[in-house]
């Protein structure tokens, strides 16, 4: 086992034994993009600087655990997922990573010691539970949940009543933008009628869309975060660029079920993604 790995294993160890008794600090990262190359851009944005800067940036508000929700890297590279496990490693907190459409499993799994690469996985946090579910449909932009996935989601939330947040890359339902309504989960009202049998999900946590996003579906949020690269411009019927900077986004969890959330931008980032691009 490398070094890195065992901080990782023993940071969530750490975190597992935590008493449930205060309110837990989740961020959530999406679409870092990354490049094995240090100096990789994406459409302007060098996105293992803007990612190093939300980490610190979020560093600061003494988060108990990261959640990464897919499309970790942009060039299928060993090198980049390599990237970022020391990087994580750094923070000394523990996290989940979940793979998008971008991402290659194998890699993940090789290279990263918190990837959550499996239909359905089952973390703890303190009194609640983080349920995270891969919704890539190989080779396509669009995803889907499988009926074992939603047959085994049935199966654990019968069992289980804690206040539970899935955590998912896909968007769940439409976001108002067309061109991104095409390649969301393709069964999302699926996911969605289970938050209507199982009221203790809270949430639905995703990235795929690059842009801030609340809804609700009956008392469950339905919450997409910022990438910590670049946005898309919201409402738009065609991909285009917003000039909202890199982002993420905090979630407190209080011991008794409710939670609250709010979206951080990096104010003043320097680079400036290229507006004019019609696609990446
Ligand atoms: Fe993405």
């Amino acid at each position: 086992m490398s070094a890195s790995r065992a901080v990782l294993l023993s940071s969530w160890r750490r975190f597992l034994s935590m008493r449930s008794a205060r309110p837990i600090r989740l961020i959530q990262l999406s679409d870092t993009h990354l490049f094995a190359d240090p100096a990789g851009q994406l459409l302007g944005i060098t996105t293992r600087r803007s990612f190093e800067a939300v980490l610190a940036q979020v560093s600061a508000l003494a988060p108990d655990i990261l959640l990464i929700t897919g499309d970790l890297v942009h060039d299928e590279s060993a090198a980049a997922y390599r990237y970022l496990h020391e990087t994580l490693s750094r923070t000394g907190l523990p996290c989940a990573c979940i793979p998008g459409n971008h991402d290659l499993p194998e890699l993940m799994t090789q290279q990263l010691g918190c990837a959550a690469v499996a239909p359905v996985a089952l973390r703890r946090l303190g009194g609640w539970n983080l349920i995270l579910l891969d919704s890539r449909i190989a080779g396509e932009d669009g995803g889907a949940l499988s009926p074992a996935q939603l047959t085994q989601l049935d199966e654990l939330l019968s069992g289980e009543g804690s206040p539970t947040l899935f955590a998912v890359h896909h968007q769940p339902t439409a976001v108002g933008s067309p061109w991104l309504d095409g390649i969301g989960i393709a069964n999302g009202a699926a996911l969605l009628a289970l938050c209507d049998r199982y009221p203790q999900i809270k949430a639905i946590l995703f990235g795929h869309i690059h842009q801030a996003f609340a809804a609700q579906s009956g008392d469950c949020l339905l919450l997409g975060t910022p990438s910590t690269c670049l946005q898309f411009r919201p409402a738009s019927p065609l991909f285009a660029l917003d000039d909202r900077p890199p982002g993420w986004r905090l979630l407190t969890l209080y011991p008794e079920g409710h939670l609250e959330t709010q979206v951080g931008y990096l104010d003043g980032y320097a680079e400036q993604p290229q507006r004019e691009a019609l696609g990446y």
